[in-house]
């Protein structure tokens, strides 16, 4: 059986390089990648860390991306991509245009379409945009569903999908995540440019900061780069900020917090020192997906800058909250957890709700024993 892999941006990359070794571990399916590059440095970053090598690059990106240019340039570039190669089945990720785009352009050739991380479902269309919707249209072409929860596996069988195309395998972000601690853990070079940092804000409190969803784009990108700064006026704290190179986040950032000596904006981390950054810092302040989902794992209290979310499961074990983009809000929480040695008890226990670090290979098998029927 011959599988295309199909992903664009950084999130899928890390949460997929797992299952592209588990797939090309098993004979019996001939894996084949294609990256759409909808993102350039951020995937590339991944490709280079996980030794994954496309079989198959569109370079796609453009500068300050739109929407419908994406969508557009995806659908005709991934309709030529799945004429030639001709796959028996094409496999794709989570919520993003490729996502989308991918899933569509494959239903438009009958190719049947595996989706990892199904089930996802904020309920908003709007929170998150447009990836909610994006996570819908490829829950009604998939044929094999991968939920990584329980919660999510619900989601897909309450909207009337087929049961016996639902499986529950947990989130191979984990997978990526506990693979990389070990690396790291063995070989700490892998994410030692964070020292300087280190050293820069010894005796410090440290918060990582990332933020970069459409949906906030404006004025809660500026609520939340007012926030930041506020709580940067506490000369107990340093923030360290891996900043998105979407150009719409960097231009808000550096109006607040350009020359703030305990705000240190930093290009994106390659993932072994995003991994890193997350282990020393001690609070998480985030309106990544992904973000949400690894932090619990290591028992780093994370506040979420979103008004809803389409994983609960951080939130019920207790180590997510919701503040929304409102200035105030995320100051006060932010402040509560760094003054109230109980509340930060509270949220900092390490909890895997989102699985235990082995969906990719159940993914894979799956996928194998689907070959042998
Ligand atoms: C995309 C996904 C979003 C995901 C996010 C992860 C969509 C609609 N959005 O949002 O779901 O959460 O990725 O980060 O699919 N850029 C670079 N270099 C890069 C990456 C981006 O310069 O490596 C800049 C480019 O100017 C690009 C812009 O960022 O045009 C936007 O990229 P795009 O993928 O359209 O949107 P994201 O906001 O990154
Ligand atoms: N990440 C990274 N370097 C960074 C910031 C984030 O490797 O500088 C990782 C992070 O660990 C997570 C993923 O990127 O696995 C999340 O990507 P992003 O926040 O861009 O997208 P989302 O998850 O919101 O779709």
């Amino acid at each position: 059986m011959k599988v295309i892999i199909v992903f664009g941006t950084r999130p899928e990359a890390i949460k997929l390089f797992p299952v592209i070794h588990a797939l090309k571990a098993r004979p019996q399916i001939d894996t084949r990648v294609c990256v759409t590059a909808q993102h350039r440095g951020l995937l590339d970053q991944v490709l280079e860390m996980s030794g994954i090598v496309p079989d198959i690059d569109l370079d796609i990106m453009q500068e300050n991306q739109t929407l419908d240019g994406l969508t557009a340039r995806l659908i005709v570039e991934l309709g030529k991509v799945f004429d030639s190669e001709q796959p028996d089945r094409v496999v794709v990720h989570g919520d993003t245009l490729t996502t989308m785009v991918a899933s569509l352009a494959a239903y438009y050739r009958k190719i049947p379409v595996a989706h990892v991380e199904a089930g996802l479902r904020s309920g908003d269309i709007h929170h998150p945009w447009p990836e909610e919707v994006n996570r819908r249209v490829v829950a009604c072409i998939a044929d094999m569903n991968f939920a990584p929860t329980q919660g999510a596996a619900d989601a897909l069988l309450a909207e009337g999908r087929d049961p016996a195309g639902i499986y529950v395998t947990g989130n191979t972000v984990i997978d990526a995540l506990l693979a990389t601690k070990r690396r790291i853990d063995a070989e700490p070079s892998l994410a030692a440019g964070l020292a300087p940092l280190a050293t820069r804000f010894s005796g410090k409190r440290i918060i990582a900061v990332t933020s970069h969803r459409r949906e906030n784009f404006g004025g809660g990108m500026e609520n939340i780069a007012k926030a930041v700064k506020d709580i940067a006026a506490r000369p107990d704290v340093a923030i360290i900020f891996p900043v998105h190179p979407n150009p719409n986040v960097r231009a808000v950032m550096d109006v607040e917090l350009a020359g703030l000596n305990n705000v240190a904006m930093i290009d994106p981390l390659d993932y072994p020192h995003f991994v890193k950054l997350l282990d020393m810092c001690e609070i998480v302040l985030t309106d990544s997906g992904g973000v949400q989902e690894e932090a619990p794992s290591l028992g780093k209290p994370v506040l979420v800058m979103r008004e809803t979310t389409e994983r609960p499961e951080g939130v019920a074990a207790g180590t997510a909250r919701l503040v929304g983009t409102d200035r105030r809000k995320i100051v006060a929480e932010l402040f509560r957890l760094l003054d109230d040695a109980d509340a930060y008890a509270e949220m900092s226990r390490a909890h895997n709700p989102f699985g235990d670090g082995k969906g990719s290979d159940r993914i894979a098998e799956i996928m194998a024993g689907a070959v042998k029927g």
